[in-house]
């Protein structure tokens, strides 16, 4: 490609940005098909809180947005996979970091509750209508124009699959607010 042809170089920046979005269509997809398999481990809030801040960086910076933590030291570790467990937190991050407009908050934040532990994460978005907090864990339920619909349906297998519960609801004065509950290391079970 001639370095003067300002043509060509617009057409390989939208290849090379639609390459991106393909594969991370794909990637979707094969995280949504795939046998989940999981190596658990006890792990504590704030490396995954860490992890996930690390992989939504790009993301919340775009939108100028501001990440807050509100986790207390004491918490125990919780018993997951932790790569599993910041992707989760990252498809939250990156929905959070899509519905706040620009210059908003999101937080991280993290509480032990009856021997479990929930994760939240929260927004100064819009927030989720109540009629559609169920729906959004369908797998394809989008209302982006280029969403795919798979990240909350994903999130919900893996914390599933950990013996977990993941639900939507309101952010005290408006936006969304995503609660993952997840067993304490030493805990089989997460009490209902
Ligand atoms: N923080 C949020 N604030 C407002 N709406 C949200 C939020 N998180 C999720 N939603 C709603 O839930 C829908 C499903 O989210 P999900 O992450 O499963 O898919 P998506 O973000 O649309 O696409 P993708 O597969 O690329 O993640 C979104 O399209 C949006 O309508
Ligand atoms: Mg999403």
């Amino acid at each position: 490609m001639p370095a003067a042809d300002a043509e060509a170089a617009r057409a390989c920046a939208f290849i090379t940005a639609e390459i991106d979005r393909l594969s991370s269509v794909v990637t979707s997809l094969l995280e949504f098909a795939r046998p989940l398999h999981l190596e658990p481990r006890p792990v504590s809030v704030r490396e995954l809180f860490d992890r996930a801040a690390l992989l939504a960086e790009g993301e919340l910076a775009a939108k100028g947005a501001r990440l807050g933590r509100d986790e207390s030291p004491a918490l125990p570790a919780v018993k997951a996979d932790p790569d599993l467990l910041s992707q989760v937190l990252l498809g939250l991050l990156a929905n959070a970091a899509e519905a706040v407009p620009f210059g908003g908050d999101v937080t991280l934040a993290a509480r032990a509750r009856d021997g479990a532990v929930e994760l939240v994460v929260e927004d100064s978005g819009p927030g989720i209508p109540a009629e559609l907090r169920d729906r959004v864990f369908e797998p394809f339920f989008t209302t982006r124009p280029r969403g795919i619909g798979l990240g909350l349906a994903v999130a919900r297998q893996v914390i599933e699959a950990h013996g977990g519960r993941i639900e939507a609801g309101e952010r005290p004065g408006g936006g969304a607010r995503l609660t993952l509950r997840l067993p304490a290391a030493g805990d089989s079970a997460v009490a209902a």
